[in-house]
């Protein structure tokens, strides 16, 4: 029996819109969750140790080699041992949290989870992003293409070439509108926002816990 492995990578704990859209996946979720709060415990940033001791014969090791490989095979193990994925990672100045980045950093190695030439052992498995936001990123909006989180995570969680997770994103938007006066035209607009964030992701729960039965 597998398991749903979700990451949190939002600095604001309960008050994360992210991760309250998360909470009503999880609450259609029956199945076992592996979860990692990188917020609250960040894993390092990738070391020369850490790069390097993927090149070299363990046998040969030095201590800071040995620990930083050790780290890297613990995460690269919980990730390779999960049968879906639940990634909550709010936009911090167009981009990701650099908590998930250094994640990624850690678990996407070559030859291990990402093949030249072949596909990843976790190609095809559901990966849900939940990826709250101040303003709005979407057609029409005037910082349209400037959003730098959703684009990244579905080339380097879906594309064949990588990870090749079957990817759908959730993005609750325009979260800033209830907190700043100039934003209020806009809450209409953020409360359906947040309504259909819900809403789908309740329903990929049912959806993944249905077609994948091994993760839930
Ligand atoms: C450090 C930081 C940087 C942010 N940068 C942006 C940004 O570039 N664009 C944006 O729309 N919102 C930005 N925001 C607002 C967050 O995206 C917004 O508060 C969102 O709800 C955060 O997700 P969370 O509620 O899951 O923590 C930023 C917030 C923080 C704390």
């Amino acid at each position: 029996m597998s398991y749903l492995l979700h990451i949190d990578s939002s600095s604001l704990g309960e008050a994360s819109v992210s991760r309250q859209v998360a909470r009503s996946f999880l609450e259609g979720w029956d199945g076992k969750v592996v979860h990692r709060d990188l917020a609250a415990a960040p894993v390092p940033h990738i070391s020369a140790a850490g790069i390097t001791a993927r090149e070299t014969d363990p046998a040969q090791h030095t201590d800071e080699q040995a620990a930083a490989a050790a780290m890297q095979d613990t995460l690269i193990e919980e990730f390779l041992g999960a049968g879906a994925y639940l990634f909550t990672v709010p936009m911090y100045n167009l981009t990701m949290p650099s908590v998930f980045k250094a994640w990624l950093d850690q678990i996407l190695v070559f030859g291990r989870t990402v093949h030249h030439g072949g596909p990843s052992q976790v190609a095809g498995r559901p990966a849900v992003v939940i990826s709250a936001r101040g303003g709005s990123y979407g057609p029409g909006a005037p910082r349209h293409g400037l959003d730098y989180v959703v684009p990244i995570l579905e080339a380097l969680l879906g594309h064949e070439e990588m990870l090749g997770l079957d990817v759908t994103t959730v993005i609750p938007e325009l979260t800033m509108a209830p907190h700043a006066p100039a934003l209020a035209s806009l809450l209409p607009k953020h409360e359906a926002s947040m309504a259909n964030a819900h809403n789908r992701a309740r329903e990929l729960a049912a959806m993944i816990a249905h077609t994948t039965p091994a993760a839930a």
